[in-house]
């Protein structure tokens, strides 16, 4: 089967979640292009959740998502509609676009509506008896040549197949979030995929005008491999300062700073957390400790976080839930105090004492949003580099062995063979995490 007839019938899984409901844009506006080319074809997008909540919410989610994707592919829109007399101006074609891609779209609790469709996109959460409930439901109902892309994040999916049989027919397909927006897509495989289900992969990973890195099916794959892995130095470094007398909600200001300010990164690694969910940064360790036997893959505070509930993620008109770090319109003006319940304001002497420890800036320190853009950016980063390893503020040791974790880490997943090559990991935290340089460098 070609690809573009299985785009004739898609189910997107928890598609009323962050993962699934952009998903769900990226085929639905598929569909919709499909169909103006070839009419007497019918289409059809299940968009299957047990939240009834959320499905609510999904459909005015999709409308405006759609709406810019067609405002920012108005000369791709307006080509597809060439032949049409009925439709002149751009916001014509834009409604029309946006109407025949909700069209497709059947919002349902049912999972057995997935019973006719060709792909099944997975984005339920992260939870294995889940995923394993779900989509061995899934291998009852649908036919033996449907193929399944999953986004998890840290399941091997060799773990799915052989549990439920799915000969090869399972691909990682690891958007990143938000997946309409984000660029990055991680497609993992291993020895038993299936050839078809990988070569329909790339084939959907171009047309969706997305980068494609292939990873290894070993938990937590590149990104979160990385992420989880720096994550923890942070938290790490906290329980270091913490020993230096600093309390917790300070260590966390420090290294926050430090991670974002010094590293030239677009967010310090707690706001990184916060913004990912702290619950949801967890679960990735809970899976990768099942199947990497590595014991320091937890962390104590990042337990505690759970256990009093406060998890960061999104509100669902995309504000920040507040975390690690207390928010305001989406910016940090606290620091979450475990001990107290309560979040204290990043001001004034307490924030003083702490932008004194760090020390000053090293010269040629500049913001991640205004190197992102210098078109010298690459002479700049490694003067800067250079400076920051001179400096002997507390700031820039903490930053140094950041970033030298940070490569370690890098490097340990191309060793491992998680990644097939350095360039590999440094283009999933490009493109997925949106560092300007990636982690196995020579600064
Ligand atoms: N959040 C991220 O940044 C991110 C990034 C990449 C990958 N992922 C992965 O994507 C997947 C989804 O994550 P998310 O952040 O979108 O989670 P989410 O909690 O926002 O969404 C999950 C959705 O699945 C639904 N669901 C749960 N159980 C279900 C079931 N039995 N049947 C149908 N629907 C069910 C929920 O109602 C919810 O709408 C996870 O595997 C996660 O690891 C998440």
């Amino acid at each position: 089967m070609t690809l573009d007839e299985r785009l004739q019938n898609v189910s997107v899984v928890g598609a009323a979640g962050k993962m699934g409901s952009g998903i769900a844009v990226l085929i639905a506006a598929q569909m919709a292009e499909l169909k103006e080319k070839n009419p007497d074809v019918l289409y059809r997008l299940n968009l299957i959740d047990i939240s009834k909540k959320g499905l609510i919410g999904l459909g005015s989610y999709m409308k405006k998502q759609l709406i810019k994707h067609a405002e920012k592919s108005i000369n791709a829109i307006r080509e597809l509609y060439a032949n049409r007399d009925d439709l002149v101006e751009n916001t014509e074609m834009i409604d029309n676009f946006v109407f025949e891609s909700m069209q497709v779209c059947n919002l349902t609790n049912n999972l057995d509506a997935a019973r006719d469709s060709d792909l099944v996109f997975e984005a339920i959460i992260e939870d294995i008896p889940t995923k394993l409930k779900v989509l061995g439901r899934l291998k009852e109902i649908c036919k033996d040549d449907v193929i399944y892309y999953t986004n998890t994040s840290s399941v091997p999916i060799g773990l799915l197949d052989e549990k439920l049989g799915l000969n090869g027919r399972i691909v990682g397909y690891h958007f990143y979030n938000p997946p309409v927006i984000q660029k990055l897509v991680e497609v993992i495989t291993n020895d038993k995929t299936d050839e078809e289900a990988k070569a329909l992969g790339m084939e959907l990973g171009k047309r969706l005008r997305k980068k494609l890195v292939p990873a290894n099916d070993i938990s937590g794959f590149i990104g979160n491999g990385h992420f989880a892995r720096d994550g923890l130095h942070g938290l790490n470094e906290v329980e270091r300062l913490t020993g230096e007398g600093f309390s917790i909600p300070e260590a966390v200001y420090i290294v926050n700073k430090v991670s974002q300010t010094l590293l030239i990164r677009p967010m310090g690694i707690f706001q990184l957390i916060d913004y990912v969910g702290v619950d949801v940064f967890w679960a990735i360790f809970e899976v990768m400790r099942e199947h990497i036997p590595d014991p320091t893959l937890k962390n104590d505070l990042l337990n505690k976080m759970m256990e009093v509930g406060v998890k960061g993620g999104q509100n669902p008109d995309g504000t920040q839930v507040d975390g690690f770090l207390q928010y305001k319109k989406s910016r940090p003006v606290g620091v979450y105090d475990i001990s107290s319940g309560s979040n204290i304001p990043i001001e004034g002497e307490w924030k003083e004492k702490l932008d004194k420890y760090i020390g000053p800036l090293p010269e040629g320190c500049q913001p991640w949003r205004s190197m992102l853009v210098d078109p010298n950016k690459g002479q700049k980063l490694e003067r800067y580099f250079a400076n920051l390893r001179r400096s002997d503020t507390a700031g820039a040791k903490l930053a140094v062995g950041y970033l030298e974790r940070s490569r370690e880490i890098g490097q340990m997943l191309v060793d491992t063979g998680v990644a097939d090559s350095p360039q590999d990991v440094n283009d999933v935290l490009l493109n997925g995490f949106f560092h300007i340089y990636g982690p196995i460098n020579n600064y």
